[in-house]
């Protein structure tokens, strides 16, 4: 089965073709056209013009996703897509095309379900809405095969920080989740009071880079310049997360630093808020994974992308599998896999009963 994906629930235009056929799944495109820049200098999405971006590019970045994908689609590259899609050419060898219908930002998430609404009403295929949060959080099989369930996910993004119980596809139990800032946005938001830029997530990595010895994760104290921050809701009995009162400690701690004496300890305080979250990640992954005997651990979300997360989830005893790095931040790829696998089970044509659902839920 051909699939084409479509995503664009925040700063990423993506479009993908993805064949599955007998278990195998192979990527034919996976094509992103990233936002980062223009959002970049007003340090954050601004939804407005996320919304406008999307509406300017997507057919242009589903007809590159088609025309890499789709051998077919190769012989017609001088058509716009709307002039293939009129005529119902070069899409008559995809079978399913997949959209992201939610979570997100709504006036962004509108911009990709019309464009696949529109797309699959002119070439007559099936159209599937799929959960941004599940695409995420299956994003693993992508490149393995053998993963068991039930299997324990831990979806980390710049909206959510979800533990979920994996019984099977489609089978998903929320067992914890954070109770105000998601991990990704502590990283943004620390980024932006360490004067580190955004995306915040790779900006800390970097910085605290220079103050990681290779040897050990976690350098002695002095090392860290004596700067220790806490690691909220390690110890408590339950799945949850708080990341909010560590972003204040920096914030306090940034307070009470000269500009220079801030300068000098970037590096330091990014890699101590770095360590705090990746400990706390890892230990309620650990707790988690124990408690429901799972089988595997299975991680997605643009904070995966982390080195030192990757790191220390791949240090537990249990069978971890990470997405690879093109498929950690938003892609097509994993909305393309989510909805074949929504389609199996429903075999529904949602063209035209799916909306965009800014709070949908897992
Ligand atoms: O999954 P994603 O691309 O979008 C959402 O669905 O939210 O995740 C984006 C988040 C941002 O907060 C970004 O700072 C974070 O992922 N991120 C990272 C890294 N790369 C991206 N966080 C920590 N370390 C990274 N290397
Ligand atoms: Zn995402």
């Amino acid at each position: 089965m051909l699939i084409l994906g479509i995503e664009s629930s925040c700063d990423e235009t993506a479009a993908s073709v993805v064949e599955i056929s007998h278990g195998k799944t192979k990527v034919l495109s996976n094509v992103v056209s990233s936002q980062i820049k223009i959002h970049k200098k007003y340090g954050g999405v601004v939804p407005e013009v996320a919304a406008r971006k999307h509406a300017e590019v997507i057919f242009d970045v589903v007809a590159e996703a088609l025309k890499q994908g789709n051998k077919k689609t190769k012989k017609q590259k001088d058509k716009s897509l709307l002039t293939s899609l009129l005529k119902r050419e070069g899409l008559e060898g995809i079978d399913l095309i997949a959209v992201t219908e939610g979570p997100g930002l709504v006036t962004s998430l509108r911009v990709g379900v019309l464009a696949g609404q529109t797309i699959a009403a002119l070439a007559k295929k099936p159209l599937v809405g799929v959960n941004h949060i599940e695409a995420h959080l299956l994003s693993p099989f992508l490149s393995n095969k053998k993963i068991k369930f039930p299997a324990l996910g831990l979806v980390v993004s710049g909206g959510h920080t979800e533990l979920i119980l994996v019984k099977d596809f489609g089978k998903y139990k929320i067992i914890g989740t954070t109770r105000d800032d998601a991990v990704g946005e502590a990283f943004d938001k620390v980024a932006k009071i360490l004067g580190l830029g955004y995306p915040g997530g790779p900006a800390i990595a970097k910085a605290a880079e220079k103050n990681i010895s290779h040897n050990s994760p976690q350098p002695p104290l002095t090392l860290r310049g004596g700067v220790k921050l806490p690691r909220p809701m390690l110890n408590s009995d339950d799945f949850d997360f708080s990341f909010s009162g560590l972003k204040t400690a920096v914030l306090y701690l940034a307070k009470k630093m000269t500009p220079a004496e801030l300068k000098k300890l970037t590096p330091v305080i990014a890699a101590e808020f770095q360590q705090a979250a990746v400990e706390v990640l890892v230990a309620k992954t650990k707790k988690a994974a124990e408690k429901y005997k799972t089988k595997a651990i299975l991680v997605g979300g643009g904070v995966i992308a982390n080195q030192e997360l990757r790191k220390a989830l791949r240090g537990l005893d249990y069978p971890v599998f990470l997405p690879e790095l093109q498929y950690t931040g938003d892609n097509a790829t994993m909305i393309a896999f989510a909805g074949y696998h929504k389609y199996l089970r429903k075999k529904k044509n949602e063209v035209f009963n799916i909306a965009a659902e800014p709070n949908l839920g897992i």
